[in-house]
């Protein structure tokens, strides 16, 4: 493999992050031999293979605007981005007073840059840090009560803007369908939609407003197939139910037990086995 920056790496947790399955998808599970011209992401939550595998030409995308929005900034304002997160401080009623910016009106007045370290802030300073929204889109995280929390990590931010601005990313803020509109032979597409729940009750949908229910999952079908027409090489992770593995029946399957992330029930947290669909040997 190409010798990577290991400072390039996720600077948010992130639900579904996929910190221990990227090294398993490396090592097992991307085409052998294989240069991909375009890579794609249009899921990129906290970006974890992204980061591994650096590549020097991809398109990333997540319907979150507030997620992408701190891409955007940590590409094109590094350094204002570092000098505001230095003022933030990790107490609780600090805390809800920057939680609360997307309660007031003048919310759409906050600056790119404001809005990017509130987010890093309260992802590192709620409890679990998860980014969950209410049916109104405010985020409704209570504190963390974290002893040291890592507000700022100046050598992780520095080393991603740099990855961001010397390499073609294209960071997009669309939906996943229309983010792969330009896929074509030759790119590698990696999909890491929401998972399927497991069972009703375990459902976690908390990523934003619009949830991704049955007939989302069908449509992401669609377009897996859609990219196998046109020559792309494609890999899915989801949750292993019977119902992904009967939607994904043409295609080559395997079960990987991993260890979920965050899980907002802390006696839930353990195995969750999930399943990795590809078109390719
Ligand atoms: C499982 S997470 C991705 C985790 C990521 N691979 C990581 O390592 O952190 C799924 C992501 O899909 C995004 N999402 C949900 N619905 C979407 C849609 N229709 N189009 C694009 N992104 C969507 C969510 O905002 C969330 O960030």
């Amino acid at each position: 493999m190409v010798s990577v920056n290991k400072l390039v790496k996720p600077f948010l947790k992130w639900a579904g992050g996929k910190r221990q399955l990227v090294p398993l998808i490396i090592e097992n599970y991307l085409p052998k031999n294989y240069n991909y011209q375009t890579y794609y992401e249009p899921f990129i939550g906290g970006g974890a293979l992204l980061f591994a595998l650096q590549p020097k030409k991809a398109v990333i995308n997540d319907s979150n605007a507030e997620l992408i929005n701190c891409y955007e900034v940590i590409r094109d304002s590094v350094d204002e981005l570092i000098d505001k997160l230095k003022f933030y401080k990790n107490n609780e009623e600090y805390y809800y007073t920057i939680r609360d910016w997307d309660r007031e009106e003048s919310f759409q007045d906050r600056t790119p840059v404001q809005r990017a370290s509130r987010i890093i802030f309260l992802n590192k300073t709620c409890y679990n840090g998860l980014f969950r929204v209410n049916s109104q889109g405010q985020f409704n995280v209570p504190f963390g009560k974290y002893k040291n929390p890592n507000i700022l990590d100046v050598a992780v931010l520095k080393a991603v803007s740099k990855y961001l601005n010397d390499n073609q990313i294209t960071i997009l803020n669309l939906d996943f369908q229309d983010a792969l509109k330009n896929a074509k032979r030759g790119d590698f597409v990696y999909l890491d939609p929401p998972y399927d729940p497991v069972s009703d009750t375990a459902s976690f949908t908390g990523y934003d407003v619009n949830g991704f229910n049955k007939d989302e999952q069908i449509r992401l079908k669609e377009t897996f197939d859609s990219l196998d027409r046109r020559g792309c090489k494609v890999l899915l992770s989801n949750a292993y139910t019977n119902f992904i593995k009967d939607l994904y029946k043409d295609y080559k399957q395997t079960k990987i037990s991993a260890i979920r992330a965050i899980n907002s029930n802390a006696k839930k947290r353990g195995k969750v086995d999930e399943i990795l669909v590809k078109n390719y040997e």
